[in-house]
This record gives C-alpha cells, structure tokens and sequence, in this order.
C-alpha cells in the first residue's frame, strides 16, 4: 500500500484548509509522508495509503467541495484508512465536548467506514464575502473559535494509529 497520506479538505473561506495545513504539518513531524489537497484538487486516490477528509459546515452538511470528494471517490475512500473532521461551530461548543456530526455526515462516515469523526470550532470574519456570512459577521456572531491545540493533539493520535497502519509489514 502506498504510504501518502493525504488530507483534503472543502473550506470556502479558507479556515478549514488552515486546519488541514495543521494536520498535514503535524503528521509530517510525525514522520509520515503528506499532502495537502483541496478537494477539487484530487483526480485520483491511487497514490495514498490513508486518507483525512475534512469539510466545513455549511447548514448543516459538509461544504460541496468535500461533498463531492466523497461520493466521487467513495469505493476507493472505502477501502482506505479514513478519519473524517468537520469544522465549524462559531461558539466554544466545539472546545468544551465531542460534537456529534450532523446526520449527513454520520451517514457518509457509516458508509465509508471512517475510523473517527470529529468536529473542531470554526471561523468567520470580514474576508468572508457571501451575503449570509456577512449577516453572521455583522450581527456579532462571527470570530475564530479554531483550538488549534485540540486539533494538533488530534492528529498527533492520528498520526499514531497512521503509523501502525502504514508501517511496512515484515
Ligand atoms: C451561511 C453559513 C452557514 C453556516 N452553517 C453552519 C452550520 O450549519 N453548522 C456549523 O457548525 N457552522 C456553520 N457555519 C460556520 C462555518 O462552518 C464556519 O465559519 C467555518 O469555519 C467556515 O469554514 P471555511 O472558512 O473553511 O469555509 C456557517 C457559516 C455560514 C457563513
């Protein structure tokens, strides 16, 4: 099995693709060889060994980016070692306990067989330029509510369960 991991992610204003660029940079301290990849920017799961999926939350499903990676890739997505994050909540929900994902993407990670799901706070702020974004931020509701500790210590377990499945048989 080849031994790349890759970690894409769907994120529309760009907080999302930060905590994937974290994760990468955690697994690659842990010795593991990484990519980091949009979704819209993975023709093909044959290189990867393992594979971290994230997407923002958009209403309550994943943004259409991860979407899309997952039922394009799916029976290979199936067959691979996959933990999946969301991210999103503007509040400190996120930091305080294990949100559960929403229905949508509890059944992608039932039929993917993902190992783990978790789900990290989000962010949104004035570079977000969509109407409803706008709304959030003017009302007050936005901000950055990303633990970026949590999430380092999250990929670090992943990095270890990474290690015992990637590692070279023999
Ligand atoms: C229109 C809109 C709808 C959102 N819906 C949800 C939601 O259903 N659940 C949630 O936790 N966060 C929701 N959020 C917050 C985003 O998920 C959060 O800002 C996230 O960090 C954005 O990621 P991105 O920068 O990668 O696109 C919403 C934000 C916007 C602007």
């Amino acid at each position: 099995m080849p031994h790349t991991v890759l970690i894409a992610y769907g994120s529309t204003y760009g907080s999302t693709a930060e905590l994937a660029r974290t994760i990468g940079d955690v697994l690659r301290k842990a010795g593991l060889i990484t990519e980091v990849r949009s979704a819209t920017d993975v023709p093909d799961l044959g290189p990867y060994g393992a594979v971290v999926l994230g997407g923002a939350l958009y209403a309550g499903r994943w943004q259409r980016d991860a979407r899309r990676f997952a039922r394009r890739h799916r029976k290979a997505l199936a067959r691979l070692p996959l933990w999946l994050f969301s991210s999103g909540p503007l509040d400190s929900s996120a930091a305080e306990r294990d949100l559960p994902p929403p229905p949508s993407v509890r059944r992608l990670a039932r039929r993917l067989g993902a190992r783990e799901h978790t789900t990290f706070g989000g962010r949104l702020d004035q570079r977000a330029d969509g109407r409803l974004a706008r709304m959030i931020v003017r009302s007050g509701k936005g901000g950055d509510f990303r633990d970026f500790e949590a999430v380092s210590a999250w990929a670090e377990r992943v990095a270890r369960e990474l290690r015992s499945v990637t590692a070279p048989q023999g």
